[in-house]
């Protein structure tokens, strides 16, 4: 007997559009400042988005299982209230948890189409070849982009097919408030009548919880926070000595975030060949390379509210440590 081929998923990549406003400029912008700075979205080439996966296994990283065990338990209630026909889901990943997912929507009966979208495309590329064969008669359409930047690359929604805009994980706390209301806001556009955002957010609760999950003590966070120093090397042609930067996160009360930062251990000074300039760093001097924000039901509940965005129903795991919200453009 002939062995079933899958058909070839479809996987466009738009990441050469607009490129003059990723990394260089990135670097440019951040590593010029008084106070330097990296955004989190370069931390995600190959080993970094596998180091990733390993943060999420490590005891002390508590969002991934939270979140997990929110989708197991009520996937088959979001599929009822969605009736979604359509996934559309931001920064996929190894759409791990989407599985779950999916599986109550195909229970359902209800679903045909997948679209992931993350800027890692080997990631978008092993994600749509995977769930061809996992979910027989899926459609699935990968985008390899920005979702800062190339939202409007992800395919209308199509009348008489409800669907769900998906962005979980938490990674709607690594945005800086201001942006994280426009995006929120730009997300609500890919929203029709009867669509749905399902959005995951981590939950304020005790720092000593919240600084060991992004310190755990195998150090893979800390390996994680060093690699965008690598990508800056390749990408760059820089000279970075990524050793010579501790790790070290801490919790921010007043804004109820997360800080990474890199701190130089010594004085240095390190060529970016790749943009013809040097930066200087003092001894102990920081770059802030991302904050994940932790909410409040209040506070998820404001922010939605402020990007047009009204909310359906909160979900949280048992322990009450991550929510799961649905909500709907207003
Ligand atoms: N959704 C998964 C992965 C979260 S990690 C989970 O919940 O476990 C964050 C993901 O977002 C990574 O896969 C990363 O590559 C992607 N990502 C980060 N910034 C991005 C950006 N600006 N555009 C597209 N994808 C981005
Ligand atoms: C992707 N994002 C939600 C993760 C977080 O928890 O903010 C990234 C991460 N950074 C350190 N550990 C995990």
């Amino acid at each position: 007997m002939k062995p079933t081929l899958s058909p070839a998923p479809t996987v466009r990549s738009y990441l050469d559009e607009g490129a003059g406003s990723s990394l260089a400029n990135d670097v440019l912008d951040g590593l010029t400042r008084p106070f330097k700075e990296l955004p989190p979205k370069h931390f995600y080439d190959a080993v970094g988005a596998d180091l990733f996966d390993r943060i999420c296994e490590q005891p002390e990283y508590y969002p991934t299982r939270a979140e997990r065990e929110i989708l197991q338990l009520r996937s088959g209630d979001i599929a009822r209230i969605t009736g979604a026909a359509e996934l559309v889901e931001l920064g996929s990943g190894t759409a791990a948890k989407t599985r779950v997912l999916l599986d109550a929507l195909r229970d359902a009966g209800t679903l045909r189409r997948y679209v992931p979208f993350d800027v890692t495309e080997g990631m978008v590329r092993d994600v749509a070849a995977a769930l061809l064969d996992e979910y027989p008669g899926l459609e699935v359409e990968g985008i390899v982009g920005d979702f800062e930047r190339h939202l409007q690359h992800v395919p209308p929604s199509v009348p008489g097919r409800p669907r769900i805009v998906a962005f979980l994980g938490g990674t709607i706390g690594n945005f800086i408030p201001g942006s994280r209301r426009e995006f929120l806001a730009s997300l609500g556009e890919l929203l029709s009548d009867g669509d749905h955002l399902l959005l995951g957010t981590d939950l304020v609760k005790d720092p000593a919880v919240l600084e060991a999950a992004y310190d755990d003590a195998a150090g893979v966070t800390a390996a994680f926070n060093r690699n965008v120093l690598h990508v800056l090397n390749r990408e760059l042609d820089a000279d970075f000595e990524p050793d010579a930067f501790d790790h070290f996160a801490f919790f921010d009360r007043e804004h109820e975030w997360i800080e990474m930062r890199l701190r130089a251990q010594r004085r240095m000074v390190v060529p970016i060949r790749g943009l013809g300039m040097e930066v200087a760093f003092e001894a102990r001097e920081e770059v802030r390379t991302e904050i994940s924000a932790k909410f409040t039901p209040e506070r998820l509940e404001a922010d939605l509210a402020a990007s047009g965005l009204e909310l359906v129903e909160i979900l949280t795991d048992p322990q009450q440590r991550f929510a799961l919200s649905l909500s709907r453009r207003a």
